[in-house]
């Protein structure tokens, strides 16, 4: 496989996540003309706190207009050029799995949770006859705050339906990429502020919980408000969610829906995917950001203090491990995902550019 925008957080955390994969072996990195041209070990200002793996620092970074030699891409690119950059690559015969939100909300591009919307994969085929692709695609994962959120919502949505959702979301500063918050005007500090995200975590959670048919895909019915804040926690964003249920459901039975939620990545046995992908904290101050984010390799969602709320139904607090499962993460288990669904065969370059 292939990165596309390799150097950068979610870029990082993908090499750690890569390192050792059984299926996938990465043959190619893109970055951008700062970083063409240069080992990876120069280019990439290394910030996690496991050390770079050693078979990634001598690789030479390509730049964007490159071929590179992999059957797919895990696209990690700024949004300033994910979009083109990604269609072009799906032009010339790559499967595209991307981070980016620019294609997310394209009519007929699966924004993929694989515990939640499997099923969503099947508009592919129309996508690349509408597109002129052949073998290439473009699939999407989620913003990092609604893969937390969506998460969480599934198993409610699959019991008992749900009406109205209300969340805040207390997020980490990784979420902004390398550059994003300046030390400065975060420390002692919240932002009530993060570019773009309230529109994103206000329809992204439609489209994933809703459904596809032969018109494309349909929005699930609920009414969503989001209020997102920046906080001084490295990695791990929580999130403070109300909900309204469409049917009457006992504390219990809401817990039990959450913690005994499993699917198809977990029947799949993929080599990604957590045993459980919600873990029920019983705890009363938990879950927190620097306790619960790695819980499952960062894969798995915590959601705790689950309780009645008196304005919608029930509220909880939920953490999810931002560049993991709500970036690098979910890119790599919708990559499993579709080669066990057959979707990752051998890349077709157009005629034009087959030598
Ligand atoms: N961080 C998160 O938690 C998170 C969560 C969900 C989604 N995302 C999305 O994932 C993507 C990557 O996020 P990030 O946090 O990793 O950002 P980042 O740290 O700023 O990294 C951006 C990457 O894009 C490359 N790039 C920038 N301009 C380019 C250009 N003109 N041509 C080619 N490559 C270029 C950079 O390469 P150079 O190093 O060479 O500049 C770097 O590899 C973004 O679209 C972001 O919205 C991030």
């Amino acid at each position: 496989m292939g990165v596309l925008g390799a150097t950068g957080t979610v870029g990082q955390w993908l090499m750690q996540l890569l390192d050792g994969h059984p299926w996938f072996t990465v043959s190619a990195l893109v970055a951008s003309g700062r970083s063409a041209g240069r080992p990876y070990g120069e280019a990439a200002t290394w910030r996690l706190d496991a050390p770079m793996p050693r078979w990634v620092a001598g690789m030479v970074v390509a730049a964007l207009d490159s071929n590179p030699d992999c059957d797919f891409l895990i696209s990690a690119l700024d949004s300033s050029v994910a979009g083109e950059a990604e269609e072009r690559f799906a032009q010339l015969g790559y499967p595209v799995l991307s981070n980016a939100r620019n294609h997310r909300m394209d009519p007929d591009v699966p924004l993929m949770i694989p515990e939640v919307n499997w099923q969503h994969a099947r508009i592919l085929p129309q996508q690349q006859a509408r597109r002129g692709y052949r073998t290439g695609f473009i699939v999407t994962n989620p913003n990092c705050s609604s893969v937390g959120l969506v998460m969480a919502l599934k198993p409610l949505q699959d019991a008992f339906g749900i009406s109205e959702v209300s969340v805040v979301t207390l997020q980490a500063l990784s979420g902004a990429g390398l550059d994003g918050v300046p030390a400065g005007a975060i420390q002692d500090n919240v932002i009530p502020y993060v570019s773009a995200e309230e529109e994103k975590l206000e329809s992204e959670p439609l489209k994933i919980l809703g459904d596809l048919n032969g018109e494309g895909f349909s929005p699930a019915h609920f009414r969503l408000s989001a209020q997102c804040n920046r906080v001084p926690v490295l990695d791990g964003h929580t999130e403070a969610v109300s909900v309204r249920l469409r049917a009457q459901a006992g504390e219990e039975e809401v817990s039990a829906a959450l913690s005994e939620f499993t699917s198809e990545p977990q029947r799949l046995k993929l080599p990604s995917a957590p045993e459980h992908p919600v873990l029920l904290s019983v705890e009363r101050d938990r879950p927190q950001p620097r306790l619960d984010r790695a819980a499952s390799r960062g894969m798995a969602v915590t959601v705790g203090r689950v309780r009645p709320c008196p304005v919608l139904d029930y509220k909880f607090t939920l953490v999810v491990h931002n560049a993991v499962r709500g970036a690098a993460g979910a890119a790599l288990l919708n990559a499993e995902l579709l080669a066990a669904q057959g979707y990752l065969g051998a890349r077709e370059a157009p005629a034009s550019t087959t030598p």
